[in-house]
């Protein structure tokens, strides 16, 4: 697994800790398990400490013959959002070491194992060099349940973050499939002639310039008595050239990451059954990847839906929304579910819009998307609903098919809510969302929670939103 720091539970703080961390608020003198023969208020004041998360006042203690540590870290207001920073800037610190014991404040067991675990994800091929992330953690106090929660939903986020992490010479759609059928629950796979058979012409189309064929991924946790239905979509390809309208070199080395949404959903289900949520959850990831050959697809070539629906497609590269159409009209035809919500690293478009920190949230329900605004919220996944403008449906109107997968010309614009539009063709009446994690599914900086690279952003909000 790529988190290799371990946690543990202690109810007392082991005697002589090389490494002990101990929370503290403004204003409030902490409570240290050993005298720093200095009043910690003054301590603190002295280094003109405010107490903010992320804050940390480091003060040396006598260790017998030795020099220990003490770091005090400031808790800000408290909140999950706070502790998360607070846990996160104390395992950065403590990269390198082999231990470190943190006092961990009432009731805040999930946020900071989670966050303290994350802030300790690597990836790397191969044997790594350099300081390597703290090896153990050991939480004073903690609730063993909350910890166990923070784990669960660390090791998927960090799951996520693996596979889109991985070169995509690896991560073929079918090697994608084989991961899938990993997670404990029952998988279906989708091979390219039982694709064929099923009408599935957009992720047939899609992958069909590749040698590596495309695969129809299914996750099912059915748990007894469930009493919903949720059916969560990702889009997995595997790499985005942008087929035969091609992608400029410069930047598409970042398309390895294009199955995020898909990698998001298999590493959800899989908590989501390991945390025994009480919702039936189908897992749906359209894998395939996107390449310029003899057999791909061209623009103008009009391909057939499953459901029977035609489309015109005018730009290779906008071969997201072609796999996603299938799929979402093949959980509203068959999987009968309350909500359908897909992800999907869908338009450059959305990261001009909400940059790196924010994701896209476009939904036919209020209600829906009332509860993932406030999952985002409460897991550090933050979401911003963007308008399904009806306005602009002429843009994907085409003369020669049902709809054309592009707008031509920019008399519209808006790209990603013209792709939030086309995928609405494909939902069905059921209550619908769709998060564009474009701009937030891969991290520029090392920083927080954050590692360069994949971030896994959407596992932590479907857990919230599912498990609370
Ligand atoms: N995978 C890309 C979107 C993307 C861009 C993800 C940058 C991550 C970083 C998607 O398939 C794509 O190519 N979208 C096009 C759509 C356009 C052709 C309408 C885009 O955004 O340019
Ligand atoms: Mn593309
Ligand atoms: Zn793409």
């Amino acid at each position: 697994m790529p988190i290799e720091t371990t946690t543990s539970v202690v109810s007392e703080i082991p005697d002589g800790a090389e490494l002990l961390a101990v929370p503290y608020s403004s204003g409030l003198d902490p409570a240290l398990p050993l005298d720093l023969h200095v009043p910690t208020a003054a301590l603190l004041a002295h280094y003109e400490a405010k107490g903010e998360a992320g804050e940390i006042v480091e003060v040396p203690v006598a260790r017998g013959e030795e020099v220990g540590r003490v770091l005090l870290y400031g808790v800000g207001d408290g909140s999950p959002k706070a502790l998360r920073k607070a846990a996160a800037a104390l395992t950065r610190r403590a990269k390198g070491r082999e231990t470190l014991t943190v006092v961990v404040p009432d009731g805040a067991g999930a946020a900071f194992a989670e966050a303290a675990l994350l802030a300790a994800y690597t990836f790397k091929v191969g044997s790594a060099p350099g300081k390597k992330p703290v090896a153990a953690l050991v939480l004073a106090g903690a609730d063993e349940q909350e910890v166990r929660r923070g784990e669960i939903v660390a090791q998927a986020v960090a799951l996520a973050r693996d596979l889109a992490n991985t070169p995509s010479s690896v991560k073929t759609p079918a090697w994608l499939a084989e991961r899938a059928g990993e997670q404990g629950v029952p998988v279906r796979v989708w091979d390219e002639e039982e694709l064929r058979a099923g009408g599935f012409g957009g992720i047939l189309a899609v992958g069909q310039g590749s040698a590596n064929p495309p695969r129809l991924i299914q996750l099912s946790y059915d748990p007894p008595g469930a009493t919903r239905h949720v059916v969560l979509v990702g889009k997995g390809i595997t790499f985005d050239s942008g087929g035969l309208s091609l992608k400029p070199s410069d930047n598409m080395k970042v398309q390895k990451t294009d199955m995020a949404g898909g990698a998001v959903v298999i590493a959800a289900v899989s908590a989501l059954a390991k945390l025994g949520a009480p919702v039936r959850v189908t897992g749906l990831v359209a894998a395939a990847e996107n390449m310029p050959s003899g057999s791909a697809q061209r623009p103008s070539d009009v391909i057939t839906h499953y459901g029977g629906r035609t489309v015109e497609v005018l730009n290779t590269d906008a071969e997201g929304r072609l796999v996603l159409a299938d799929a979402l009209a093949y959980a509203d035809d068959t999987l009968a579910p309350d909500a359908v919500v897909d992800i999907a690293t869908l338009t450059g478009a959305i990261s001009v819009a909400l940059g790196r920190s924010v994701g896209a949230v476009y939904s036919t329900s209020e209600e829906l998307a009332g509860e993932l605004l406030g999952a985002g919220k409460a897991s550090d996944d933050r979401l911003w609903r963007m308008p399904l403008i009806d306005d602009y449906a002429p843009a994907l109107e085409s003369s020669v098919a049902d709809l054309a997968n592009v707008e031509t010309g920019s008399r519209f614009g808006a790209g990603s809510i013209t792709a939030a539009l086309f995928l609405r063709e494909f939902a069905g009446k059921r209550p619908w969302a769709h998060l564009d994690v474009a701009g937030v599914g891969r991290s520029t900086v090392d920083e927080g929670v954050l590692t360069k690279g994949a971030t896994g952003f959407g596992v932590r909000l479907l857990v919230q939103w599912l498990s609370p």
